[in-house]
């Protein structure tokens, strides 16, 4: 992997931001996978201060991760998240953008038709991915399989108590997720993994450095060709 080791996320925002909006330009109906929690916002938000830059109208999106059975309106649902902090914020078209299905009536085969969508899109160009202080990257917890698709799994105690801050307490934070697969993930053309701070750092260096390991799934991007890792000096402290 490409390392770059950045002073601030403001600064990885924007080097990731640039990167995405030179796909776009190439591109223009370039298809983004997203990420959700608080690793990506500075991307988000360097893309929203260049909006007027390139023609964002036919961009397509593919959100990582969904909760399951979480009340479609909880402010904190991924799709939620996802309209929020990247589709109108940026004015991508609503349409274009798609977060797995978490909803419990058609939880099995979401996973499926979730799969079906992003082929029919022509695959992922670019994965923005955050990495779980537990190694995990989209929701694919320690143990997950590197030829996993998009399918239900179990959120670790771990990701629970990670997670409780955008709840009001760890009680509410569901306990089943649909993610896309590590095969899934590693099936993109670009991986842009990014961490920021000091409780990263162990999981950074793993993933970068350790053994290619289902007991760190964040390791799978050492299998993939095109990956570029973006961290601050904390998170790049345990690399050797
Ligand atoms: C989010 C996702 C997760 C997060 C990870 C880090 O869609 O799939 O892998 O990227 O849990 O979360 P933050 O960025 O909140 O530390």
């Amino acid at each position: 992997a490409e390392i770059v080791i950045v002073p601030t996320p403001a600064e990885a925002g924007a080097l990731v931001a640039e990167e995405i909006l030179s796909l776009v330009r190439r591109t223009p109906d370039a298809v983004l996978g997203l990420a959700t929690g608080s690793t990506p916002l500075p991307v988000y938000e360097a893309l929203r201060a260049r909006r007027d830059e390139v023609d964002l109208s036919r961009v397509r999106g593919f959100a990582l991760d969904e909760y399951v059975g979480i009340d479609p309106a909880h402010p904190e649902s991924y799709r939620n998240v996802i309209f929020r902090e990247v589709v109108e914020p940026l004015g991508l078209d609503p349409e274009r953008v798609h977060v797995p299905d978490g909803s419990l009536d058609g939880i099995s085969h979401a996973g499926a038709d979730y799969e079906r969508r992003i082929a029919e899109a022509g695959g992922v160009d670019l994965q923005i991915l955050g990495i779980g202080t537990d190694g995990h990257i989209g929701f694919n917890e320690p143990g997950s399989s590197f030829a996993s698709r998009t399918r239900v799994k179990t959120l670790t105690e771990q990701t629970i108590a990670d997670n409780a801050r955008f709840f009001d307490s760890a009680d509410e934070v569901p306990v089943h997720c649909i993610t896309q697969g590590l095969g899934t993930i590693l099936a993109a053309r670009h991986l842009v993994l990014l961490a920021f701070g000091e409780g990263k750092a162990e999981a950074v260096a793993g993933a970068v450095e350790g053994p290619v390991s289902a007991s760190l799934p964040g390791s799978a991007v050492q299998l993939h060709p095109h990956t570029t890792v973006v961290v601050d000096e904390a998170a790049a402290s345990r690399l050797t």
